[in-house]
């Protein structure tokens, strides 16, 4: 599993949820966060040196946690990589399009919202509302999920976001802030990608004859191209579980 930082530990956790028995090797490459405000040309670089690492450590498919980086480069990764590869954007769609009865919105970074990958895949079956919430990845970061500045701001990003039923939360920070949006969009349906995805690699890997079913429970292993002074907090943040990562 790979992301532009820690957000993706919500897959780890999602992943370890659904498929406890599996070894799950995690690459944060926090030395180039974000990718959200990155070109297209530069994430899909960086997404393929991260792929191309996990794939070193003999890993039987590569998750791509990070929304933007699945926006600009998960075709590229598939062409490129000898395992399968899975991204989080498409087992969202998939289940936004499952509970969506009128318009479906769409928030996250800069680079997936212009990407346009989530509105052409939607808009054939419903309309769709796409906005970019940038604050939103510092204000997760700094812990701040249910404070009055954040109520602020995430009313001032989603007020336009008025005929919606489903709201997609296209960005791995996003779902840490699923009270405080639910609270201020009332009866909408939220779609957390990182539940989505790990439902998805467990079809896949049962489908390929792949999933480990043994009785012990997997290890994680953390790598990062970078080591913030709050780094240990952010994991437990994201992960739910104290594990120390390794710089590389
Ligand atoms: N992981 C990114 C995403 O899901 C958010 C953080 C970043 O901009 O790198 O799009």
């Amino acid at each position: 599993v790979f992301d532009s930082g820690v957000g993706g530990l919500t897959v780890v956790r999602a992943l370890r949820r659904q498929l406890p028995a599996e070894d799950i090797i995690y690459l944060g490459d926090l030395a180039r966060l974000p990718y959200g405000d990155k070109s297209a040309e530069t994430v899909r670089r960086y997404s393929l040196e991260n792929a191309q690492f996990l794939c070193q450590q003999q890993v039987k498919l590569v998750v791509v946690a990070c929304h933007t980086a699945t926006a600009w480069s998960l075709q590229l990764l598939q062409e490129r990589l000898d395992v399968p590869v899975v991204g989080v954007i498409q087992p969202a769609i998939e289940s936004a399009l499952a509970v969506a009865r009128k318009a479906i919105g769409v928030i996250a970074t800069r680079g997936t919202i212009s990407s346009g990958v989530f509105q052409e895949r939607l808009k054939q079956y419903h309309p769709v509302q796409a906005i970019a919430c940038p604050l939103f990845v510092p204000l997760v970061e700094e812990g701040l999920l249910d404070h009055a500045a954040t109520r602020d701001i995430v009313r001032h990003y989603l007020e336009p976001l008025q005929q919606v039923d489903t709201l997609l939360l296209g960005c791995t920070h996003y779902p840490l802030l699923s009270a405080t949006i639910a609270q201020l969009m009332g009866d909408v349906q939220l779609i957390d990608p990182a539940i989505s995805c790990a439902q998805a690699v467990a079809r896949l890997l049962t489908e390929l004859g792949q999933q480990n079913g043994g009785a012990s429970k997997g290890t994680v292993r953390l790598y990062t191209t970078d080591r913030p002074p709050h780094l240990n907090q952010l994991i437990e943040r994201f992960l739910g579980e104290p594990i120390s990562a390794e710089l590389i």
